[in-house]
């Protein structure tokens, strides 16, 4: 009943690496206090980047970061974060939370952080409150090496050398906190700010459109009909077309969101997994639409934002979207990896919010002390697929069922990585049963298996910071490898890593 068929034979397609990436906002305690703790302070840091945190998602590899928004994006004017830390202006950030925000973490700081995690930046740029001066300002900022008002500017604040940026958003969610655009609309205003982000140099932008939400299919529509069609100039206007999909139980109309992220019964935790399941539809559709204009997929699919999202943690800034991680957010880790490893040949990149103590974060800080969350565990076990090639995987599941939701229990990847080492990663969303399940893999070579599984003990299974070891992976024993493939049982709610070489 539960048999996955494994196709080695007809690997061909990348996972690029850039699916398992990162999203980190001036939103709450994300960047100030996540990520940033200024030189003077008494946690270790390395240019006032803590470096626990660096540390920590250095060993998951984190191929690239989305900054600075997100919705602060459409308000963040860059100049203000450039140049002597206690000279730079103040300003409100009035989308999350009407807090100060004094620009202590700006471009170099970015920049830097990403060499610390040696990742690839990507910036987001200001379409909605910006113009277009500006906008090509930063990039002129950012990558020109010659002579130029702007890079005379950053030499002049301690940047010799341009950095060479390849990944750059042309404005966030245009439709809504971007400016409440009509798709018709910001097509114009895409095609017109990506102009003036220019080439420098050997240096080819890769410019990435503000997408969709959800299933607002119009808006892929009239952006790939007016940005993305590859008979435009020889070339589409654009290199990646965004898509944002969170998974929630409920939205109140003042945007926030109602379902504790720990406090939950078994009713949350199938709405919660079968809503992350959705995913799958979302990027099917909008292939569907991208494949009309783009046969050749020479525009990626690019989903810049996406997890869970509950009602904060009690007590928490109502803005500053704090929430716990438990053993649900690891089985939507692992099933959005599933699918976006599965349409790997349009889906190059996504990018996880948030990174740090925002959303469905990797890591929680609380001061000094940080926690790893059961997602990161997913991220660090499903990193052997960046940039493996994909397995076809055939996944014949039995079903989960409660109330109103019907889902598979079993969902898996497959990947071969570069040394020939055949990866497989599952997950069973049944809270309540132990499921064996049967691989059959067509052309196996390999006579060694080995695994490691993530489970808890209940549903809301999670770290905290006096037990941050609760969740967490452990060596997986229950697998056998067989001429066929490989049987093994899958824990109820848990997700396994396997390697065979
Ligand atoms: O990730 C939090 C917010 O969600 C982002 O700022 C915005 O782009 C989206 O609505």
């Amino acid at each position: 009943m539960n048999e996955i068929t494994l196709d080695v034979k007809s690997a061909k397609s990348k996972i690029d690496r850039n699916i398992y990436g990162h999203f980190a906002e001036h939103l709450g305690r994300c960047i100030y206090e996540g990520f940033w703790v200024g030189e003077d302070s008494p946690i270790p840091n390395i240019k006032g980047i803590r470096q626990d945190v660096v540390e920590a998602l250095r060993k998951i590899k984190v191929p690239v970061l989305r900054w600075p928004g997100g919705c602060f994006a459409d308000e963040y004017h860059w100049m203000d974060g450039i140049g002597p830390r206690d000279q730079r202006p103040t300003m409100i950030n009035t989308h999350w939370g009407g807090v100060v925000e004094n620009n202590a973490f700006g471009t170099h700081e970015f920049m830097e952080l990403c060499a610390q995690l040696d990742c690839e930046p990507y910036v987001c740029g200001n379409v909605g409150s910006g113009t277009v001066q500006e906008m090509s300002q930063w990039v002129e900022y950012l990558n020109f090496d010659g002579v130029s008002p702007m890079a005379n500017l950053r030499k002049a604040n301690g940047r010799e050398e341009a950095w060479g940026l390849k990944y750059f958003g042309v404005g966030n969610e245009n439709w809504g906190c971007g400016g409440r655009m009509t798709a018709e609309y910001y097509s114009d205003l895409y095609r017109r700010y990506g102009v003036y982000a220019r080439n420098y140099g050997e240096n080819k932008l890769y410019r990435i459109a503000c997408g969709a939400r959800n299933d607002d299919y119009h808006w892929t529509e009239v952006l790939m009909a007016k940005a993305g069609d590859e008979r435009m100039l020889n070339a589409p206007y654009m290199d990646g077309l965004a898509l944002h999909y969170y998974t929630s139980v409920r939205r109140l109309p003042d945007g926030n969101r109602v379902g504790s992220a720990t406090q939950f019964d078994e009713d949350e935790w199938i709405e919660i997994v079968a809503k992350g399941l959705f995913m799958d539809e979302l990027v099917r559709k909008h292939s569907t639409i991208m494949d009309k204009y783009d046969p050749n997929k020479k525009v990626a699919m690019i989903v810049d934002e996406w997890g869970t999202w509950y009602a904060v943690e009690p007590g928490t800034h109502p803005r500053f979207l704090y929430q716990q991680n438990t053993m649900r957010d690891a089985i939507v880790a692992a099933t959005t990896f599933d699918i976006f490893n599965k349409h790997c040949e349009r889906v190059r990149m996504a990018n996880i919010a948030q990174t740090v103590n925002v959303l469905q974060a990797m890591i929680l800080t609380d001061k000094e002390k940080m926690l790893l969350t059961p997602s990161y565990h997913v991220f660090e076990m499903y990193s052997v697929h960046q940039d493996a090639t994909l397995v076809p995987c055939d996944v014949q599941s039995e079903r989960y069922a409660f109330g109103d939701y019907d889902v598979p229990a079993i969902s898996a990847s497959a990947s071969i990585d570069g040394e020939g080492k055949l990866h497989v990663t599952l997950s069973n969303a049944n809270p309540h049963k132990d499921i064996a399940v049967e691989l059959f893999v067509r052309g196996l070579k390999g006579g060694q298996v080995q695994g490691r599984v993530l489970q808890g003990s209940s549903m809301n299974a999670h770290n905290t910071f006096d037990n941050p070891n609760n969740v967490r992976p452990s060596a997986f024993g229950e697998v056998k490898l067989s001429d066929d493939g490989l049987a093994l049982t899958m824990p109820k709610m848990s997700v396994v890593a396997l390697e065979v070489c």
